[in-house]
């Protein structure tokens, strides 16, 4: 059933839900209208996986009801929520891989009959498509598709079952930029068609552009519900972290002589496949160079040939003139080069290793900790409690291994470490990656810092809106090639994105 956009159709009231004591969800309401795109926004652990998963008969609430259509329902597993029309999309899939796309479709169908062909499913599947306006190769195996297809064969699926009401768990989190655009669009068309749409995500640019009311939860209480219409980004961000604050970036534009120079260079990737190709770019120091970019289109190598973590197949790197690619990694880290690696658990940290001797992995050689052949243990230990102040990392002590702590607080202490090493140029790659809307501001507040100090910072992210927020340049890469790049002020989110997708700027420009 379906309406004018007033009428609820899910309604959640004062649902409560605790795991092991602690509290999830505290007394939260929560109400959807039919035809609405409805933003269900907050920060990591805010409470929305769990809420949903309660409105899709996966967990049951410790107290307070679920409504549908205004009549109370008491779902006791998913089955029962299709039933009532209720259908989730989480964010890790759930397909058959080696089975095609119809088969996929019609294994949440109702009336699928015991037996039927290849090519009735196929028809049928194609038919349904056309009423969704949700568009896969049925005959497509899943292993054989992008991961935005695969997500638009889960919907097919939740809907196929009856769903009226689709819940969609982050789905931007594994799209690109073109892909994210796609799956607004339709959305947008099935709440127009009388659907009830709950989107959750955390990202605020996604709210503003496609819901027409918003819910944020904060710690597993409901902030505020109200129209997206009027709403600022800064005022959502505001009611999701509980802080004033929110990061604002002034760009800058630097002149004169590059600090970190390449020209044509070209370097393998783990497969020995050439990953890039004759690639020239420049950072100056006291700027901020963002590369923005798909993942896997070259960024890794990129950071690594700098970082003199991969050889290069040909071309030169300097920093400030001097030859960087013949240096060992730690004569690199000597010279003033910080490095906050992608894979921050695997090259950034020892994580069965005390906190203490993770804040000095990189610098327990230099004077400041060495006597001839001893190390000065309280040096190092005053070293590492003030990182760990400074960085606002939450461990118990800094004699506790650093896998006690969690994933952000490891990013934190990594990031801060390798922005002290960095006097003259700092790589980092994908540094708020997992991080809350707080964690990844304090992230981001620290490259800030080395640029205003006069640091070269090379920002690479394949968070476009990051690259944005903070590149003072902002580079293009794809396929392991440099698409243009632009200063801020003239930097076009909309062209950006194309070049990241491959077209050249001429078609782009068309
Ligand atoms: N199955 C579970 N067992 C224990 N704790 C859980 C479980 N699911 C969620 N939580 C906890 O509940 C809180 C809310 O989590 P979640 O609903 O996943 O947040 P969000 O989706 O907003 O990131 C977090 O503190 C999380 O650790
Ligand atoms: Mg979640």
């Amino acid at each position: 059933m379906t309406g004018d956009g007033t009428r609820p159709s899910v309604e959640a009231r004062g649902i409560s839900k605790a795991f092991g004591g602690v509290a999830a969800l505290d007394a939260v309401d929560f109400e959807v209208r039919w035809s609405e795109v409805h933003a269900l926004v907050g920060e990591n652990g805010a409470g929305k996986t769990t809420l949903c998963n309660i409105l899709a008969g996966i967990y049951r609430a410790d107290a307070g009801q679920v409504l549908v259509d205004g009549a109370e329902r008491d779902f006791r597993s998913p089955a029962h929520a299709i039933d009532a029309g209720i259908g989730m999309v989480h964010q890790h899939f759930r397909l058959v891989e080696p089975m095609t796309v119809a088969e996929n479709i019609h294994l949440g169908w109702p009336e699928t009959p015991g037996v039927v062909s290849q090519r009735a499913l196929v028809d049928r599947t194609e038919q349904f498509m056309g009423e969704m306006g949700l568009h896969v190769d049925p005959t497509a195996r899943i292993w054989q598709l992008s991961v935005g297809e695969q997500q638009r064969v889960e919907i097919l699926r939740v809907l196929a079952r009856g769903a009226r009401v689709l819940i969609l768990d982050e789905p931007t989190a594994v799209l690109t930029a073109k892909e994210a655009d796609d799956l607004f669009r339709v959305i947008r068309e099935l709440a127009a068609s009388g659907l009830s749409i709950i989107f959750i995500t955390h990202k605020l640019r996604e709210v503003l552009a496609v819901s027409d009311r918003l819910t944020v939860l904060r710690q597993g209480v409901r902030e505020i519900t109200r129209p997206t219409e009027g709403a600022t980004a800064s005022e959502i961000a505001r009611l999701m972290t509980g802080e004033e604050r929110v990061l604002d970036v002034e760009h800058r534009t630097v002149t004169g002589q590059a600090a970190l120079e390449l020209k044509g260079v070209s370097a393998l990737n783990d497969r020995g496949i050439e990953a890039l190709h004759d690639l020239d770019l420049t950072v100056r120091s006291g700027e901020i160079l963002g590369i923005a970019g798909v993942s896997g289109n070259g960024q890794s190598e990129l950071a690594e040939v700098i970082c003199a973590l991969r050889p290069l197949q040909s071309g030169s790197i300097t920093l400030d003139g001097a030859d960087l690619a013949s240096l060992s990694v730690r004569a690199v880290t000597d010279i003033g080069v910080g490095h906050i690696p992608e894979d921050r658990i695997g090259m950034g940290m020892v994580l069965s290793a005390p906190v203490k001797d993770n804040a000095v992995l990189h610098n327990y050689w230099t004077e400041e900790f060495s006597q001839g052949l001893t190390l000065d243990r309280q040096g190092v230990i005053n070293f590492a409690k003030q990182l760990v102040e400074t960085a606002r990392v939450q461990t118990r002590s800094v004699f506790s291994t650093a896998g006690q702590m969690s994933g952000g607080n490891q990013q934190r202490l990594v990031a801060r470490r390798e922005a002290l090493a960095a006097d003259r140029l700092l790589v980092a790659a994908h540094p708020t990656r997992g991080l809350d809307v707080n964690a990844a501001q304090e992230v981001r507040s620290t490259l800030i810092d080395k640029r205003d100090s006069g640091c070269a910072v090379l920002l690479i992210s394949d968070d476009l809106d990051e690259v944005l927020l903070m590149g003072d340049r902002i580079a293009v890469m794809y396929e392991g090639r440099i698409m243009g790049v632009f200063d801020s002020a003239d930097a076009d989110r909309e062209h950006i994105g194309l070049l990241m997708g491959g077209h050249s700027a001429v078609e782009a420009a068309s």
